[in-house]
C-alpha cells in the first residue's frame, strides 16, 4: 500500500493548476444515463472516483472511453448509454463510492426501472438516502429496498412534483434534479443545495436540452422534456482542490499562484485566510482566474473561528484541511462541524503530530501555535488525509501518511503538485517504510 513519506518546514513557492472538480464530474458523469447520444467530458480529474464511476456506467450499459488530457491531471470521457435490460449497480462498485446512488435517477427517469445497492456506512456519518428516495416516491416511483439493495420502478414517465427538501443536501439535489429533466410536467424544488458543483450539472443538462430556471439559487424549477441529446461540456475547476493548496501554504508559508480557479466558489475560505493574516489576490490569467497566496516565513497567523454549513457557508469539505492551518495560528480556534456528525477524525491524528487540540461531539477547539513534529498518521477519509499532508508540510523531520488511497480518490497528482511548489514529497510502496 503507498504511503507519502513528508520532510516538513520547506515554504511553498510556485505555481499548482487546479484540476476539475471530482464533486461536479461525478454526477455530469451519472448524467450521460439520461440519453442514449454521445456526452463528451473534459477536464474530469484523474482520480480514483472518476474511474469508479465510469465502471459503474459500463455496468449499466454504456460505451465508456477515458482518455488522458494536457499533463496527465485530468480526463476526457467518452460516453453513450444504450442502456441495459436490467440496469443494476452492484455493491462492488458502490461499497466503494457512494456517489453511485446518483445513477438512481436518471436510471429511473430514462428506463422506468433501476436497482442500486444501499451505499452503506461512512467514515465521516450516518449518510443515509432517504432525502434521495422519499423525493423519487414522490414522483410516482416504487421503492422496495431488500437484499441490501434499492429496487425502484415506475409505470410510464416520472411525475412532476412541488417538493421542498425537509434538509440541504449536495446528492438529493442532483438526484432528483436529473430526474427531473425526463419527467412529465414542472417540477420545483425548494431548499435545493445551492454548491457550485450543483450549478455545473444544471449547465451541462441544459446544454443536453433540460429546461431549468433557478440554477445557482435555492429554488429549481425544471420543465420535464421527452428526450435529452448529446452534448459537450467541461467541469468546473475543483474548488477543494484549490482550498486545500491555500491551506497548505497558509500553513508551511510560502507564495504560490493557483492557475486555472474559481475564487467566487471559495469565498468563505479566502475570507477566513485573509482575516488570519494571508495576502491573496485574485487576477484573470491566460486559462481562467488566478489565486495568488502569500504568507512570509515568521509571519504570524491569528487564530479565527468556523463553522461548517451548506453553500455558500464555510464547506465541510474544508474543514480538516483549516484545522491543520489553526495548529498553527496564535490562540483559541473553535471549529463547528455542521454538516457530518462524525468528521473529527483527523483530530487525533493531528495531535500525534503535536498539536494542540479538543473535539466534544460537532465541536473541536484548537490552541496555537504549536510545535509539530513529523511522525506516521493514518488517513480516515479524503479530507482527512488532505489535512495530515498539510500538517506533515509544517511538521519538523518525517512524517509519513498511511492509507493514501483515500488521497487518490479525490486528488489528481498531489504529491506531484506539492513537488511542483518545493515540498519534500514522495510516493513509497508498502514496503519502504
Ligand atoms: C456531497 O456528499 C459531497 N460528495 C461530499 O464530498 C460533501 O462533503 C457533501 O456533499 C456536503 O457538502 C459529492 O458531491 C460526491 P449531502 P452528499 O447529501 O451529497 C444528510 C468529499 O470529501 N443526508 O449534502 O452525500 C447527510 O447525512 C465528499 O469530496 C440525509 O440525512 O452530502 C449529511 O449530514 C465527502 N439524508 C447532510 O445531509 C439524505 O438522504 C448533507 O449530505 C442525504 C443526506
Amino acid at each position: 500500500m503507498d504511503r507519502l513519506v513528508i520532510q516538513g518546514g520547506q515554504a511553498l513557492r510556485g505555481r499548482i493548476r487546479v484540476s476539475g472538480a471530482k464533486n461536479a464530474a461525478l454526477p455530469c458523469l451519472a448524467a450521460a444515463l439520461l440519453t442514449p447520444d454521445a456526452v463528451v467530458l473534459s477536464n474530469l480529474p484523474a482520480v480514483a472516483d472518476i474511474r469508479t464511476m465510469v465502471k459503474v456506467l459500463q455496468a449499466l450499459g454504456t460505451d465508456a472511453t477515458l482518455e488522458p488530457q494536457g499533463e496527465g491531471f485530468e480526463l476526457t470521457a467518452k460516453l453513450a448509454c444504450t442502456g441495459s435490460d436490467d440496469p443494476k449497480a452492484p455493491y462492488d462498485l458502490v461499497k466503494t463510492m457512494r456517489a453511485s446512488i446518483l445513477v438512481l435517477g436518471p436510471l429511473l427517469a430514462r428506463f422506468g426501472k433501476a436497482t442500486v445497492s444501499l451505499p452503506g456506512g461512512c467514515a465521516i456519518g450516518a449518510r443515509p438516502v432517504n432525502l434521495h428516495l422519499e423525493a423519487l416516491e414522490r414522483m410516482g416511483a416504487v421503492i422496495e429496498i431488500s437484499h441490501g439493495y434499492i429496487h425502484a420502478s415506475v409505470q410510464g414517465r416520472l411525475k412532476a412534483i412541488d417538493h421542498a427538501f425537509t434538509k440541504v443536501s449536495v446528492g438529493a439535489t442532483e438526484n432528483i434534479l436529473m430526474a427531473a429533466a425526463l419527467a412529465e410536467g414542472t417540477t420545483v424544488l425548494r431548499n435545493a443545495a445551492q454548491e457550485p458543483e450543483i450549478g455545473d450539472l444544471a449547465q451541462l443538462l441544459v446544454k443536453m436540452g433540460a429546461q431549468i430556471e433557478g440554477i445557482g439559487t435555492g429554488t429549481l424549477t425544471i420543465t420535464g422534456v421527452e428526450r435529452l441529446h448529446g452534448c459537450e461540456h467541461a467541469v468546473i475547476p475543483d474548488r477543494i482542490e484549490a482550498g486545500t493548496y491555500l491551506c497548505a501554504v497558509a500553513a508551511a508559508c510560502g507564495d504560490v499562484v493557483l492557475d486555472r480557479c474559481e475564487p467566487e466558489h471559495l469565498r468563505a475560505l479566502l475570507d477566513l485566510l485573509e482575516r488570519s493574516g494571508c495576502v491573496i489576490t485574485e487576477r484573470e490569467g491566460q486559462d481562467g482566474r488566478q489565486l495568488r497566496i502569500q504568507r512570509e516565513c515568521g509571519q504570524k497567523l491569528r487564530s479565527k473561528d468556523i463553522t461548517t454549513l451548506p453553500y455558500p457557508g464555510f464547506p465541510t469539505d474544508l474543514q480538516a484541511q483549516v484545522m491543520a492551518v489553526m495548529t498553527q495560528a496564535c490562540g483559541i480556534s473553535v471549529i463547528n462541524e455542521g454538516i457530518f456528525e462524525n468528521r473529527f477524525q483527523h483530530a487525533m491524528e493531528l495531535e500525534r503530530l503535536g498539536a494542540n487540540l479538543r473535539t466534544d461531539g460537532h465541536t473541536a477547539i484548537v490552541a496555537g501555535p504549536a510545535k509539530l513534529t513529523g511522525c506516521t498518521v493514518m488517513a480516515t477519509d479524503l479530507r482527512a488525509s488532505a489535512a495530515l499532508v498539510i500538517a506533515g508540510l509544517v511538521a519538523a523531520g518525517e512524517t509519513v501518511v498511511d492509507r493514501i488511497y483515500h488521497l487518490d480518490r479525490g486528488y489528481a497528482g498531489l504529491e506531484k503538485k506539492l513537488q511542483g511548489v518545493g515540498a519534500r514529497i514522495e510516493r513509497v510502496g508498502g514496503g519502504r517504510v
